[in-house]
C-alpha cells in the first residue's frame, strides 16, 4: 500500500520523507490556504514538487470544463509528478476526459459513492479519492464505498487507483490495507500515530536499563 500525506505542510513533508516511507502528496485549496503564510501558491506549490519523489495533487478551482482544464495545464507545466484533482461534477468528468487525452493525470476527488468512483474510471481518472471521514461523520459507514470501488474496480479491470482520503486515525489506514486500498493519503499527525505504540517505548525503556547492568 502506498502511503501519501494529506497537507501542504513542507516541514511535515520533509520529516514523512526523512522516514523513507513517503509514496506521495495530496493537498486541496483548504490545506494550502493554512499554508498562505509560507508564500504564494506557486512558491509553496514549487516546494512540494522538489521534495516529494513521487505524486502530488493540486485541485483546480474552477467549476465549468474549460476553466478547470485551462488551470489543470498552467499547473502541469510546474512539475512531472503533477496530477490534477478534479471534483466529481458534471464538468469535472468533461475535464478527466479531455485531461487524460492531453496526457495528463487526474484525481477524481470529493467522491462519496461507489457509483461516482466508476464514472470517473470511465472517464480516465488515474486515481479516485473516496472521502471516508466525511461519510462517517454524517453516520455512514465510510470505508464501504473503499471495499465497493475494490470490486467495482476488479470487475471490470479499471487501472484506476484508490486513494482513501479524508482519513481521520489509524483504524481508517488498518481497515484500507485490509481491503487492499492502492493508497492511504493522511495527515501527518496519522502518520505519526502509526508509528507509536506505548509497549514499544516501555520495552526500549527496560532493554535500555538492563544494559546497563551488562559489563563491557
Ligand atoms: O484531501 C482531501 C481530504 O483528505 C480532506 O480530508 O479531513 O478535510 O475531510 P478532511
Amino acid at each position: 500500500m502506498k502511503i501519501f500525506l494529506d497537507t501542504a505542510n513542507i516541514s511535515e513533508i520533509r520529516k514523512a520523507n526523512d522516514l523513507g516511507i513517503l509514496d506521495g502528496v495530496t493537498t486541496n485549496p483548504t490545506l494550502i490556504a493554512k499554508e498562505a503564510s509560507h508564500g504564494t501558491f506557486k512558491e509553496i506549490v514549487l516546494e512540494i514538487l522538489k521534495t516529494v519523489n513521487g505524486p502530488v495533487s493540486l485541485e483546480v478551482t474552477s467549476l465549468d470544463s474549460s476553466g478547470m482544464v485551462e488551470e489543470a495545464l498552467d499547473l502541469a507545466k510546474l512539475g512531472d509528478n503533477v496530477v490534477i484533482k478534479v471534483p466529481l461534477t458534471s464538468e469535472g468528468l468533461k475535464t478527466m476526459k479531455k485531461l487524460k487525452e492531453k496526457g495528463i493525470k487526474t484525481n477524481a476527488t470529493l467522491i462519496f459513492t461507489s457509483n461516482q468512483g466508476l464514472l470517473a474510471a470511465k472517464a480516465g481518472a488515474s486515481y479516485v479519492s473516496p472521502f471516508v471521514g466525511r461519510l462517517d461523520d454524517i453516520s455512514e459507514y465510510g470505508m464501504k464505498i473503499v471495499d465497493d470501488l475494490k470490486t467495482v474496480f476488479n470487475n471490470y479491470n479499471f487501472k484506476t487507483e484508490i486513494i482513501v482520503a479524508s482519513v481521520r486515525h489509524p483504524i481508517h489506514v488498518y481497515e484500507a490495507s485490509l481491503i487492499g486500498a492502492d493508497i492511504v493519503t493522511m495527515p501527518y499527525q496519522v502518520l505519526e500515530k502509526l508509528i507509536m505504540h506505548p509497549k514499544t517505548d516501555e520495552g526500549i525503556e527496560r532493554f535500555l536499563e538492563d544494559w546497563k547492568k551488562v559489563k563491557h
